[in-house]
């Protein structure tokens, strides 16, 4: 166990009984979970309002992209890594990648939760994006641009339906978006094709879309060049404000789990594949200098 970690534990485990799956009941850092890098444009913005907190965010490199696996897959990879993070002491875990959250998070929290520890939570992307941009529209008219794992769980859509059944979402799959930008190659003009006929195929499909999600958490990388294929008027939303503020709420609205969620101000970055790759490719994503530790996880 890394060394931050086990410093994390032991100081909140003094006198902190363990519950009846093994996992103690002490305070611990929310966590952050990705496949990759995607999840550090929420985190940003998390630690943006909610600054308080301590954070470990972890990401699968070594097992990204999630966009293209079954769901069988992305469930056994995501319940992995939550698992990892509970151990790691978290009490609360946001799934920041909405691959997961399409396609792992519900079996997550109706089977896995009660057996792994009732009272931990583990929260995730969709929803909160849904019950925001579903008051945006005026068209009622709504796209959305994802990995083709998302589009194909048609989590969106059902979601959608659920706050408002008028609303008709639209969807594209964007299989190429997230290896160019991992592989730091989005801003290049070979990117440029691929997004605008991502772009047009959605606004062809659609014409009367007023307001686009942005459903992988990847996508605001390219939220300039995005816009530069669409018409004037045309809103794009990104997720990090809208999932920060959520958090925050759902915190104010659960305060027994807000006295689990430790307040040091820190935050820490585990990666499943190498420290050194992780740490320059971060900065694709963050304008800092990270330092990742390594975690095996599986
Ligand atoms: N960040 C993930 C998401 O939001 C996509 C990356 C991947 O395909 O692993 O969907």
């Amino acid at each position: 166990m890394p060394e931050q970690i086990q410093n994390i534990q032991s100081e909140n485990t003094v006198n902190s009984p363990l519950r009846a799956s093994g996992l103690s009941a002490a305070p611990g850092p929310i966590g952050i979970f990705d496949s990759g890098y995607g999840g550090l444009t929420i985190l940003e913005k998390i630690r943006t309002e909610l600054p308080a907190y301590d954070y470990i965010y972890l990401g699968d490199n070594a097992r990204t992209p999630y966009g293209t696996r079954s769901f069988d897959v992305v469930y056994k990879y995501t319940l992995e890594c939550v698992t990892r993070m509970f151990e790691m002491g978290c009490q609360l875990v946001v799934l920041a990648c909405n691959t997961a959250s399409a396609k792992a998070l519900r079996t997550i929290q109706q089977h896995d939760l009660p057996v792994l520890d009732p009272h931990r939570r583990v929260l995730g992307v969709i929803r909160p994006t849904v019950e925001a941009v579903g008051t945006m529209t005026l068209t009622n008219h709504i796209g959305l641009l994802a990995t083709t794992g998302t589009v194909q769980s048609d989590s969106y859509p059902l979601e959608i339906q659920k706050i408002n059944n008028d609303i008709i979402v639209t969807s594209e799959a964007c299989p190429m978006w997230v290896p160019l930008i991992e592989n730091n190659e989005h801003l290049s003009t070979g990117a440029d094709y691929f997004v605008w006929k991502n772009v047009k195929n959605l606004m062809d499909a659609d014409p009367m879309i007023d307001t686009i999600m942005l459903g992988c958490t990847h996508y605001p990388l390219l939220e300039d060049k995005i816009k530069s294929y669409l018409p004037e008027g045309i809103r794009v939303v990104s997720q990090g404000d809208i999932v920060a503020k959520s958090l925050a709420d759902y915190l104010v609205r659960h305060p027994e789990m807000e006295t689990l969620c430790t307040k040091n101000a820190s935050c820490k970055y585990f990666t499943t594949e190498s420290v050194e790759k992780f740490s320059s490719s971060a900065s694709i994503f963050l304008n800092e200098e990270i330092r990742a530790e390594h975690i095996a996880v599986g």
